[in-house]
């Protein structure tokens, strides 16, 4: 299992007041820098004993895969993911699979360290509590099949029964069934992503389909009249204007973490979720280090280590869209053998393999939110503490249901303009 050594240091102090007046009743006490230390993740974590929350990790470690081999395949554009809803079809393929293909699919989502015997019942309770209608996210997933193939009976109950999914079957024209999926995904997602003009390939035997939309809803939302033009550098040598939210007296989450040299904040979104940010302290396109370091037990070491500060924070106003396959992405994480000669003889009796595996995702903030913020009250004359985050670099953000610790989409921004 993997095990995470995080080291936090607090670059930060806080100047403590003698006065009573409550100016940050929010706010914990921040360790001084003699505090700083080594903390062991503990595997016995209770929080990973609810089965729901240790699917949810399992099948977000195979995100955090997912996101490193195609950053790595796209070092010089933004990537926008959701694995989730990948993790999703390849779940529900492993009811189709016979016990090597089964084997090789729960290898890669991590199933091999789960001992719940009810993955698929547990993955039917992920889904509902990650789609509850509060959260914003539309995810959706399917199995695409060959022309004419005659499904085993058997097959499909157990995948409408925990994924909602049923196996669609193609006509054979491409018009006819390239409108389908479209109609699908429309249905799906509410009408949030828009249609794709991509036809499918000709030599479909099994195509996995995963979408998903978000937008988020911060829990404090931006002052609209505070949003302006402002420098983001791509790189060391060019910087661009984008349309950037400022909070000058945001109330935060924030670490240092002095190993990733990487400045991290976590902002809390309506419906028991967060976005967590990874800013490197220097203008990077090489995100590598920060990446390497992802897992869900990271995650949820950094979820439970940060500190509430109040910061000038700017955030750039985004809306990414991902529109393409992530075949080679999913081949490299051990899954060749679905494209070969898997056993997927719980579907049907003929040879099928693996072929195509599609994603679209469309990610969208700006400044809507539930209300404003409580604010400290400023005395004048008073000292005010105060951080500066300005995503205003290339950056990482994860997007996290709190509740279940389950990974909901992930991207590299290294130019908030898009795609
Ligand atoms: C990116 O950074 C990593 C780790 O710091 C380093 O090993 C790697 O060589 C860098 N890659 C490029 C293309 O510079």
């Amino acid at each position: 299992m993997m095990k995470t050594l995080v080291t936090f240091l607090w670059a930060v102090a806080f100047v403590s007041y003698s006065s009573s007046q409550n100016t940050a009743g929010t706010e914990e006490p921040l360790p001084g820098p003699d505090a700083t230390g080594a903390t062991v993740v503990e595997e016995e974590d209770p929080f990973f004993k609810v089965p729901v929350n240790k699917l949810a990790a399992a099948v977000s470690n195979f995100g955090y895969d997912l996101y490193r081999q195609k950053s790595s395949e796209s070092p010089t554009t933004n990537v926008l993911l959701s694995p989730l809803s990948v993790a999703t079809a390849l779940s529900a393929l492993s009811l189709g699979a016979g016990q090597r293909t089964e084997s090789t699919i729960h290898r890669a989502l991590y199933y091999d360290l789960i001992t719940n015997p009810d993955i698929h019942g547990t993955y039917k309770e992920l889904l509902a509590s990650v789609t509850a209608s509060q959260k914003n996210l539309k995810s959706a997933s399917r199995i695409v099949l060959e022309k004419k193939l005659r499904i085993k009976s058997g097959f499909v109950p157990p995948l409408e029964k925990s994924y909602g999914i049923r196996p669609r079957i193609l006509t054979g024209n491409p018009r006819i069934d390239l409108q389908e999926m479209n109609n699908w995904l429309q249905a799906q997602t509410k009408g949030k992503i828009s249609r794709s003009s991509r036809e499918l390939p000709k030599d479909i035997s099994v195509l996995l389909f995963s979408a998903a939309h978000f937008k988020g809803q911060w829990v404090t939302k931006f002052d609209s009249r505070k949003t302006s033009l402002q420098d983001f550098h791509l790189d060391e040598d060019r910087t661009i204007r984008v349309p950037m939210m400022s909070d000058p007296k945001a109330i935060l989450r924030y670490g240092l973490d002095s190993d990733l040299n990487c400045k991290i904040a976590q902002l809390p979104l309506t419906g028991s979720m967060s976005m967590i940010f990874f800013l490197p302290v220097k203008v990077t396109q090489n995100l590598t280090l920060i990446e390497e370091s992802l897992t869900s037990e990271f995650i949820h070491d950094i979820d439970r280590e940060l500190k509430t500060i109040q910061a000038v924070l700017t955030v750039p106003k985004i809306k990414l869209t991902y529109d393409g396959e992530v075949t080679e992405t999913v081949k490299q994480l051990k899954l060749q053998s679905l494209f070969d000669s898997p056993d997927l003889s719980k579907i049907t009796g003929k040879a099928i393999k693996l072929t195509q595996v599609e994603h679209r995702a469309a990610f969208e903030w700006n400044e809507d939110g539930a209300g404003e913020a409580p604010r400290p009250s400023a005395q004048p004359g008073r000292l005010a503490f105060s951080l500066d985050y300005h995503l205003d670099k290339p950056f990482i953000f994860v997007l996290r249901d709190t509740d279940t610790g389950a990974l909901l989409f992930l991207g590299k921004v290294l130019d908030p303009r898009g795609p």
